[in-house]
């Protein structure tokens, strides 16, 4: 399908579901406070990729968490391709040494942004084109 639409009401706080859109998982993550503010704290200097890779931003957008996330008001949302961008292995969900995804295959850490912090990944995870149609509801593509 062009478009999904997911409904993201159970997810609270510090749960992810994987969805699926033109055969590629999507991560959609509801991240804790504690989440966002490690991921704020991150200086765009220490990023290996600076760059926001969210087709919902300007391309040459930075890499900080807001243009990483679902934007003023929603920024605790996080919407993902789910395939590591060295070679497409599907990465784990809270795992690695950032808190974020770690994709086993050849050792990628991801932060709590989706942002490459250390291994072989060249970029940080992409972003699909998504909205909320409502609340609760999340359209992607
Ligand atoms: Fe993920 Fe190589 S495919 S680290």
């Amino acid at each position: 399908l062009a478009t999904v639409e997911v409904d993201v009401a159970t997810l609270e706080p510090g749960m992810s579901l994987t969805a699926k859109w033109r055969g590629k998982p999507i991560f959609i993550r509801n991240r804790t406070e504690k989440e966002v503010e490690e991921a704020k704290a991150v200086q765009l200097g220490d990023l290996k990729d600076p760059v926001a890779r969210n087709a919902n931003v300007p391309a040459d957008a930075q890499a900080t968490d807001i243009d990483r996330s679902a934007g003023e008001g929603k920024e605790n949302w996080i919407v993902m391709v789910g395939s590591c961008t060295h070679l497409g292995c599907v990465p784990l969900g809270q795992s690695g040494d950032f808190g974020g995804w770690f994709c086993p295959c050849h050792g990628s850490h991801y932060d709590t942004a989706g942002r490459i912090r250390k291994g072989p990944a060249p970029q940080n995870l992409a972003v699909p084109v998504f909205s909320f149609i409502s609340d609760t509801k999340i359209r992607i593509g």
